[in-house]
């Protein structure tokens, strides 16, 4: 549903698993939304390295781990933790929750 300002709903909170990355295709663009407590991130779908789906990766702490070569991006930056620059940035999307309504903004 296009909302205005380039922002979409995506699903409800509540669909949301903690600390489960799980995928959807929003327009055109392919993205993990990643839940921790009340706080939602939303990543690019595919790993920055080779492409892998982030949707099989682990949330350590703040952070998703990619399962294929395990390279580990903040959250809240994208950015692959230290020693692990080889692995790229990771493409963040701005978050909000209204209503209990996750929307991204593409
Ligand atoms: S594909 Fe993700 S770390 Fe290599």
């Amino acid at each position: 549903v296009e909302l205005g300002g380039g922002w979409r709903a995506v699903c409800r909170l509540e669909d949301l698993r903690d600390r489960v990355p799980q995928q959807f295709q929003v327009a055109s663009d392919a993205l993990v939304l990643v839940r921790v407590g009340e706080r939602v991130h939303a990543v690019s779908a595919s790993c920055p390295h080779k492409y892998s789906p982030l949707s099989d990766g682990a949330v350590v702490g703040y952070s998703l781990q990619c399962a294929v070569h395990g390279a580990i991006f903040d959250l809240a930056t994208g950015r692959p933790q230290a020693g692990e620059e080889w692995a790229g940035l990771l493409p963040l999307y701005p978050v909000r929750v209204r209503d209990g309504v996750v929307e991204v903004q593409l």
